[in-house]
């Protein structure tokens, strides 16, 4: 035994080949099982893939860079927890290509937002944060408030159905219609809701005539951290 040691203790070339073979054992085991990923997320009741207008919102959600200043992950962690509510589950980022989880937060995290406000409160603060924070050191978004270029919202379901989010033939098929629906709130959203629920249905900004960039990034927010029941757990629960 005390031999062999000294052998591979003096031999680099022998030492280095064990050492990366012990390594490799070491990474495979825990990379391995990550390929099966429908078991690495557990699933969560609730969680949905985005509506069609929510998915052009969070589009431009990451177009505008929000996520430069807005984290949309609750750690573990009691002072977040009060803060913002229950932490965040993997589930509840299953369906983001890519995820904005974000490292850095000038504003405060967004994971849990929607509900929080009212649409016409975000529609303010989206047009001039300092008419409803005076402090803020936000931008100003009154742009937003221009039509919402839709044309391609199938192409938008079928390219993340490509990278996995389980998109059925019946919701692409029915995508404009979708879109236009949630804006709309004389419509009949049964379909919609049917298909994405818990959806919230509303002329966000007021401009009855167009559906608007705005409608589509207040749609996203509103929706934000609502689908997941965490009543539904127990303190048990939240402790495993
Ligand atoms: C330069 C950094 C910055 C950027 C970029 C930014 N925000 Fe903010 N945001 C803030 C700050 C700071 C606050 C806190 C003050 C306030 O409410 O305005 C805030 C607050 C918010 C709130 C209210 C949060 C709460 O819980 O009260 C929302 C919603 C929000 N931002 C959405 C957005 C969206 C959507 C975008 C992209 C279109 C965006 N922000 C871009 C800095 C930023």
């Amino acid at each position: 035994m005390r031999f062999s040691h000294e052998k591979i203790e003096t031999n680099l070339i022998l030492l280095a080949v064990l050492v990366l073979i012990t390594v490799s054992i070491g990474g495979l085991v825990q990379i391995i099982p990550l390929f099966t990923i429908e078991t690495t997320i557990e699933r969560v009741a609730g969680v949905r893939p985005y509506s069609p207008l929510e998915l052009l919102g969070r589009n431009i959600y990451i177009r505008e860079g929000c996520y430069l200043c807005h984290s949309q992950q609750i750690r573990p962690f009691r002072d977040e927890i009060e803060r913002y509510g229950h932490y965040s589950l993997a589930a509840e980022s299953m369906y983001d290509h890519p995820f904005q989880w974000g490292s850095k937060r000038t504003g405060p995290d967004l994971a849990r937002i929607g509900g929080k406000y009212s649409n016409d409160w975000h529609v303010a603060h989206l047009i001039d944060p300092r008419a409803v924070v005076p402090e803020s050191v936000m931008p100003t978004y009154a742009f937003l408030e221009r039509p919402l270029d839709y044309a391609d919202i199938a192409a938008h379901l079928r390219a993340n159905r490509a990278v996995g989010v389980p998109y059925t033939d019946e919701m692409i098929a029915s995508a404009r219609a979708d879109l236009e629906a949630q804006t709309d709130p004389d419509a009949d959203a049964a379909g919609l809701l049917a298909r994405y629920p818990k959806t919230v249905v509303a002329d966000f900004d007021g401009d009855t005539k167009h559906v608007t960039e705005m409608d589509a990034l207040v749609a996203y927010l509103q929706m934000l951290g609502t689908l997941v029941k965490f009543t539904d757990y127990t303190l048990k629960d939240l402790r495993q």
